[in-house]
C-alpha cells in the first residue's frame, strides 16, 4: 500500500453506497460499480460505475489497496426483488475472482448465505454504538487478512414486527416495504438514501469498522 497517499477501496454491488459511506468515513478515496443505475449513489459517490461487478474486478482490481463486496444471493430475497428477476448466486464467482485478482478483500452478506461464505464474522448494530438496530451481516475475508470477532451484546429489545413501523422501545427491522424511512435515515446516518436503497444496505459503521481494521493490519494506524 502506498503509504502516502489515502488508501483506494473497490465497492462491487455497491447499490445506494451503505458500505461506501462507512469506508468513507474511514479515509478511504471509493470507486462503486453496480449493474443499476444508482443515481442516489452517485450523490454520495461520483466515482461510480455502472456494469458487471466481475467484469470490472478483473479489469480494475488490482488498482485497489482493499475491495469489499457484496453480491446477491439466490436466497437473498431483497436482492431478487430490486432486480425483479432471479439472480444467480454470485458468491462463488464473486470470490474466485477476488482470488485472481489478489487483493486483500471482504465478501458481506446476509444470513441465508451465511453457509456459503468462509468462517464469516457476525456483526449487529450492538457492536458499534447503534441503539435500535440488530441487522446481523456476514463477512468472510480473504487475500492474506482477517477480522477479528467482536462481542456480541445480548438483545434486550424486541424488534419492529416485519414491514411496520418501530414503536418506541422496539428495534428497527428494514427490510422489504418496511415503515419509517426517516428513523432507520437517522439511526444509520444515511439521508441521501430511499427505502429501496436502505433494505439492501448496511449501515455505514460497520463498513468504517471494517476499514479501520483493515488499515490497522495494514500497519497505516492505530487500531
Ligand atoms: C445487497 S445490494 C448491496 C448493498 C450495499 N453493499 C450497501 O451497503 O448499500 C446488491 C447490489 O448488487 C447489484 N447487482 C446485482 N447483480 C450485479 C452484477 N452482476 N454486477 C454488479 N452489481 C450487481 C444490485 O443492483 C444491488 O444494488
Amino acid at each position: 500500500m502506498n503509504r502516502t497517499a489515502r488508501p483506494r477501496l473497490l465497492d462491487l454491488y455497491c447499490c445506494q453506497g451503505g458500505a461506501t459511506k462507512g469506508y468513507q468515513d474511514a479515509g478511504y478515496i471509493v470507486t462503486g460499480v453496480d449493474l443499476a443505475p444508482q443515481p442516489r449513489y452517485v450523490k454520495l459517490n461520483p466515482d461510480f460505475h455502472q456494469g458487471d461487478a466481475i467484469e470490472f474486478l478483473l479489469a480494475h482490481g488490482s488498482e485497489f489497496d482493499f475491495i469489499h463486496a457484496s453480491p446477491p444471493c439466490q436466497l437473498d430475497s431483497d436482492c431478487q426483488r430490486i432486480m425483479d428477476r432471479e439472480h444467480p448466486d454470485l458468491i462463488g464467482p464473486t470470490r474466485e475472482a477476488l482470488e485472481a485478482v489478489g487483493v486483500p478483500y471482504v465478501i458481506e452478506n446476509v444470513a441465508g448465505a451465511r453457509a456459503k461464505l468462509r468462517q464469516p464474522v457476525e456483526l449487529c448494530g450492538l457492536m458499534f454504538g447503534l441503539t435500535r438496530t440488530y441487522r446481523h451481516r456476514y463477512f468472510e475475508t480473504g487475500g492474506g487478512w482477517s477480522l477479528p470477532q467482536p462481542h456480541h451484546p445480548r438483545h434486550e429489545a424486541p424488534q419492529a414486527k416485519m414491514g411496520r413501523r418501530p414503536q418506541p422501545g422496539e428495534f428497527i427491522q428494514a427490510v422489504g416495504n418496511f415503515s419509517g424511512v426517516a428513523i432507520v435515515r437517522d439511526e444509520w446516518g444515511v439521508g441521501w438514501m430511499n427505502r429501496d436503497g436502505i433494505r439492501e444496505a448496511i449501515p455505514p459503521a460497520y463498513a468504517e469498522w471494517i476499514g479501520g481494521q483493515f488499515l490497522a493490519a495494514a500497519g497505516e494506524v492505530a487500531a
